[in-house]
């Protein structure tokens, strides 16, 4: 069945395509990220939630998701499969605000969402209120979109803290706020 114009570009869902899964390695993404259960996540442009799931499986009761997106056909799609998981709040967001509370945020995740931005260092910028002071970011595209990433995280203040290199075409970096800014 065709897909509806207005999911374009909004991501997929585990377990639809086999294919697609390889690609993205879902389990072994989500360990990579290292979350610790209780943690409060904000999943930014979640889409239908190709990760979702996980995360909040992997923060447990007592912790949190926030899924976010821009797209009102994602947003309906990715809440109806949330439906009955109390740690996870999806919510409809602006292009150019993040819309997350501050100093609430252990990890930041840009999956497969930073090349729709409008300004990427003006994005980041703006993420960094948002984060606990531990907090870090995780981001990761297909690696042809690791050096305009990099490039705008430096520019807006942040640190490329680690990176994990083990996912068949993705990078996956870590940022965390520069100390002397
Ligand atoms: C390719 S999908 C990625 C979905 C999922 N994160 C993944 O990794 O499969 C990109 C999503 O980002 C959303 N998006 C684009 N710009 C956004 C913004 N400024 N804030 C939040 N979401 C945004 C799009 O609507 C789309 O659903």
């Amino acid at each position: 069945m065709e897909e509806p114009t207005d999911l374009h570009g909004t991501g997929g869902v585990e377990g639809v395509d086999a294919a697609y899964d390889r690609a993205r390695q879902p389990a072994r993404f989500i360990a990579a990220l290292g979350i610790t259960p209780g943690q409060r996540i904000a999943d930014v442009g979640a889409g239908q939630g190709y990760f979702t799931q996980r995360l909040a499986e992997a923060v447990g009761p007592s912790g949190h998701v926030v899924a976010t997106d821009i797209n009102d056909e994602a947003i309906r799609r990715l809440a109806a499969r949330m439906l009955g998981r109390k740690n996870v709040e999806v919510r409809k967001v602006e292009p150019d605000a993040p819309g997350l509370e501050p100093g609430a945020y252990d990890l930041i995740l840009l999956s497969e969402v930073d090349h729709f931005l409008a300004d990427r260092v003006d994005y980041l910028t703006r993420l960094r209120p948002a984060l606990t002071p531990q907090g870090r970011i995780a981001v990761t595209h297909l690696r042809a979109m690791r050096p305009p990433l990099v490039a705008a995280a430096q520019a807006a203040g942040y640190t490329l803290v680690s990176e994990y290199n083990d996912l068949p075409d993705h990078y996956l970096v870590f940022l965390r706020p520069s100390v002397s800014r």
